[in-house]
């Protein structure tokens, strides 16, 4: 962007260097006090041996639960402190926006909920959170279960008797989640379970570059003509305009079929009965909302991305830690037979898996998607003093990036017991704040009638979802999946990984998940 200025831009240069001269002077001004936030010197192989989260981890061990990262002259407030956390996405939610993480994603995700601007965020997601009721979540449930059968169906083909075969798990359960997000979000079937076709490589491509864009920290993408020079930027730009021509269509046909109500109308809707209960086909329908075709697809874009890789490496983590601790798989099990019938999936039948909904849980506290949630300060902020009582917390100028690790704070020996170890009972007890002012301690009652353990059980201690204004839209719809495609797979096969736990290494962009698959050998239960 910086290369293509022009005069006409030269008054914003101006703006940056004024913003920048003020940010100093709210620094000297503010008594230093971000100036006394304790300095973590990163190195660039801190960028390259290893998935930085683990960095951020041992920084976190050694400078405390708020501190600055600084990489030669960028810099970066770290955070896993449930308090300031709270403060930042909810307290003071709309002082921050996603900063970096916007300017990587707007080429691929437009205008839609992730990167938007805070007006079209606002008009947005009055529309979209109203889609994911309670009748579009049961009606997911034949979809979820209906994909997780051709996953089973396809092993099943594969297994004789008691044989094992061998399967990367990870990439199973990114062609089942690819599938389930096209048909719940745009009723559009992938089948990429069972097949290969254009689409899917360039939905494949286009997550690639994402996350390629993710890790690799200058932007030579936003160069002039690079989208038709560089070779790799040539390919995503053709990916982009595949699955673009394919939710263009599929925006067409639904508009073509509109059926206009209100939303309380559409939210009762006999859903058992709908031949396409997608979420596209609420937000055509609802009544009032004209919105242009473009907006739709940056919508839709956004939700099979935001969609598909977090809940296909939920699985996966929940596979790898259930293979290392067979007593729990065997628990696990015996739960499955003893509420799956005949009948299949019913939200009380959910109700009942207890124990699976808790190996999800537990899996998404070991390895959350994404590992850091990334904002960056609107204007000068003060964040609160953290669980260990500063009296003072930081004051943060205009432009500062932040990374709240939601790894440190799910891993943080602070507010977990044996913080590194899958015990899925340990959501069943509940935890006092043990005298950590302005924390409330872990207690399910403030959220009655959850299924699943949240951010305000927790009091921002547990953040699998995000919280506040910008809370993951699709949570329920992807703790639903994962419980009933883990149940399914569980009821069917015995799982254990094919070397040793070592050799599975990580690997981040958005998500956590392997280098090199996650290889298992399944076998036919008796
Ligand atoms: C936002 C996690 C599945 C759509 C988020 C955020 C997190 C998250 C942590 C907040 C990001 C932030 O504050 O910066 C996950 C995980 C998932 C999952 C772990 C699976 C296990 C889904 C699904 C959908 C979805 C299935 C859609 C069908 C979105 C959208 C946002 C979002 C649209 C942006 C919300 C906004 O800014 O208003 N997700 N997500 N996610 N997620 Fe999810």
């Amino acid at each position: 962007v910086r290369c293509q200025s022009t005069s006409v831009e030269k008054p914003k240069e101006k703006r940056n260097i004024i913003d920048k001269a003020s940010n100093l002077l709210t620094n000297l001004l503010s008594g230093g006090s971000m100036g006394n936030m304790p300095i973590a010197e990163g190195a660039v192989t801190d960028l390259f041996d290893r998935p930085l989260f683990f960095s951020l981890y041992d920084w976190f061990i050694e400078h405390g639960s708020v501190y600055k990262l600084a990489f030669g002259p960028k810099s970066f407030v770290v955070v896993s402190d449930p308090i300031v956390a709270r403060h930042i996405l909810r307290e003071n939610a709309f002082s921050y926006d996603k900063g970096v993480l916007a300017e990587i994603l707007k080429p691929i995700m437009g205008k839609g909920l992730i990167p938007a601007d805070l007006d079209t965020w606002k008009q947005r997601r009055r529309v979209i959170t109203p889609g994911f009721h309670s009748l579009f979540l049961e009606a997911m449930i034949k979809v979820f279960s209906k994909c997780t059968e051709r996953t089973i169906s396809k092993f099943e083909n594969y297994t004789v008797g008691d044989e094992n075969i061998e399967v990367d798990l990870e990439a199973e359960f990114s062609n089942l989640a690819l599938d389930i997000i096209g048909l719940g979000v745009f009723n559009y079937d992938f089948g990429s379970v069972t097949k290969e076709s254009p689409v899917i490589k360039a939905v494949y491509g286009t997550l690639f570059e994402a996350e390629h864009r993710s890790t690799f920290y200058i932007p030579y993408w936003n160069l002039p003509l690079a989208k038709w020079i560089v070779p790799r930027q040539r390919k995503f730009h053709a990916d982009l305009k595949v699955i673009n021509d394919c939710l263009d269509e599929l925006i067409n046909n639904a508009k073509e079929t509109r059926q206009e109500a209100d939303v309380e109308k559409l939210q009762q809707r006999d859903y058992s009965s709908l031949e396409d209960a997608s979420l596209l086909r609420f937000l055509v329908d609802m009544r009032g909302v004209d919105v242009d075709d473009r907006q739709l697809r940056d919508d839709l874009m956004t939700m099979l991305i935001a969609g598909h890789e977090t809940t296909a490496a939920v699985l996966t983590w929940s596979i790898f830690l259930l293979a290392q601790n067979p007593f729990k798989m065997k628990k696990a099990q015996a739960e499955v037979d003893s509420v799956l019938d005949e009948k299949g999936f019913t939200m009380e039948s959910i109700k009942k898996l207890e124990y699976i909904r808790l190996i999800i849980v537990e899996a998404l506290r070991l390895y959350p998607q994404p590992p850091l949630l990334i904002r960056r300060a609107l204007k000068p902020d003060k964040l609160p003093g953290g669980y260990k009582g500063e009296e003072e917390g930081y004051e943060i100028p205009t432009g500062t990036d932040i990374f709240i690790s939601v790894y440190n704070l799910h891993r943080s020996p602070y507010f977990w017991d044996k913080p590194n170890e899958f015990e899925p009972e340990r959501f069943l007890v509940p935890k006092t704040n043990e005298g950590i002012e302005g924390w409330a301690g872990f207690d399910p009652e403030r959220s009655p009638g959850a299924m699943y353990p949240n951010e305000i059980i927790s009091d921002f201690a547990f953040l699998p979802f995000g919280g506040g204004p910008r809370k993951c839209v699709g949570d329920q719809f992807a703790l639903l999946e994962s419980t009933i495609a883990l149940a399914m797979l569980l009821q069917k096969f015995d799982v254990e990984l094919r070397g040793s736990a070592d050799d599975v290494e990580l690997v981040t962009g958005a998500t956590i998940h392997t280098k090199y698959g996650l290889w298992c050998k399944i076998r036919r239960r008796a």
